[in-house]
């Protein structure tokens, strides 16, 4: 176990830059999860931290020593690939085995590390069978196992969940969470689902375009969203972004255009020093309350244009001249029909405010 951290990080490959000034710790023991959207630079990443892509410039750290002139195989590391390779012909045992052989441990030192693996990741009743012959939740097993059983100091994980169904997804991901936490293996597990990454991870980092976004714990990434990227990449349904104009001229007030947000209460949550009047509204969608009394809403006459029921909710996709929100409702609310006029309410606390040009959060 060791603590990994990558400084300045740079990785073009001829004109297309993958990874920009890329600079990240991950304590000792975490678990730290790199999202984002296809291209973004995250494989890039963990190859340069394996050793398989020599950065542009930039310094990697593995427990303090820097590793970037190591070979992969002086860096203690161990990656699992979303195309995890078992060996055919071989049977569970031997696959597990492998990396150890390798290395040329002794075998009771092996017979006793297989077990022991094997046990942790509940496969110790199939180590006799032909690995290639299992179901894929299991493949997987034997491909983290593999990874593990050479007790790495930072372990790499390279989307090895996407290939699965999504219930052995889910299965998966709880289980990798529980190896985890009991042999606690500095990680860093990429992905671009970010689901994978909210349950799992210590910390998410957001990339888009080889560039980190922002880097902190799940709940701060989703609450308190750095920018517009990231405040739209995390949650399902995404977050609403609605354009307005901050007027200032005599009575302050929200401009929308096809309606005007005047709460005092609500102006006065920004900062003073406010300059720019182009500005973004985001909102969760379940934090939009559809309300059928005018008197009630900060704007009415939006109307209903579809209603999909997920589960025990609807998501209510609405539309005012050329605004449109969704918003999340239980399915038991009632008046909700295709057609009918509604007026909308922001639930204050839970209202972010963006620079319409850099995309940076203000509030
Ligand atoms: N060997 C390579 N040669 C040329 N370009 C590359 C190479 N590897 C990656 N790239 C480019 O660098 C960028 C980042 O790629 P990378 O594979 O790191 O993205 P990613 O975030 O892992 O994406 P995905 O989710 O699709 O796996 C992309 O634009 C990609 O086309
Ligand atoms: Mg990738």
């Amino acid at each position: 176990m060791a603590k990994l951290e990558l400084v300045g990080l740079y990785k073009r490959f001829g004109a297309q830059e993958a990874v920009k000034n890329l600079t990240l710790v991950v304590e000792d023991g975490k678990m730290a999860c790199l999202l984002g959207p296809s291209g973004c630079g995250k494989t890039t990443t963990l190859r340069m931290v394996a050793g398989l892509e020599k950065p542009d410039s930039g310094d990697i750290y593995i427990g303090g020593k820097r590793v970037n002139d190591l070979p992969p195989y002086e860096r203690n590391i161990s990656m699992v690939f979303q195309f995890y390779a078992i060996y055919p012909g071989m049977t569970v045992y031997d696959n597990l085995a492998f990396p150890l052989k390798q290395k040329k441990i002794p075998k009771d030192e092996i017979d006793r590390r297989v077990k022991e693996i094997a046990e942790i990741l509940r496969i110790n009743h199939i180590l006799k069978e032909d690995a290639i012959r299992l179901p894929a939740g299991e493949k997987q097993r034997i491909a983290l196992g593999r990874a593990l059983i050479k007790e790495p100091e930072i372990l790499l994980l390279d989307e090895p969940l996407t290939n699965l169904d999504a219930r052995l997804r889910a299965v998966m991901r709880k289980e990798i969470k529980r190896l985890h936490l009991k042999l606690k293996t500095t990680t860093l597990y990429v992905t671009h689902d970010q689901i994978e990454a909210m349950t799992m991870a210590d910390v998410i980092g957001v990339m888009n375009l080889g560039v980190l976004q922002q880097y902190g714990p799940p709940h701060e990434l989703y609450n308190k969203p750095a920018n517009m990227f990231v405040a739209g990449f995390l949650g399902t349904p995404p977050m609403n972004f609605l354009d307005f104009s901050y007027i200032v001229n005599g009575k302050k007030y929200f401009d929308f255009g096809e309606f005007k947000i005047t709460d005092p209460e609500l102006l006065n949550m920004l900062p003073s020093t406010l300059e720019s009047n182009e500005l973004v509204l985001g909102i969760r969608p379940k934090d939009v309350i559809i309300s059928f009394n005018t008197e009630e809403s900060d704007s009415y006459g939006w109307e209903i244009k579809v209603v999909e029921p997920v589960g025990d909710k609807y998501i209510v996709f609405m539309s005012l001249g050329d605004k449109s929100i969704r918003v999340v409702v239980p399915a038991i609310e009632r008046g909700i029909e295709v057609g009918k006029k509604v007026g909308i309410r922001f639930r204050k606390e839970t209202i972010h405010i963006f620079d319409r040009k850099t995309g940076n959060a203000i509030l």
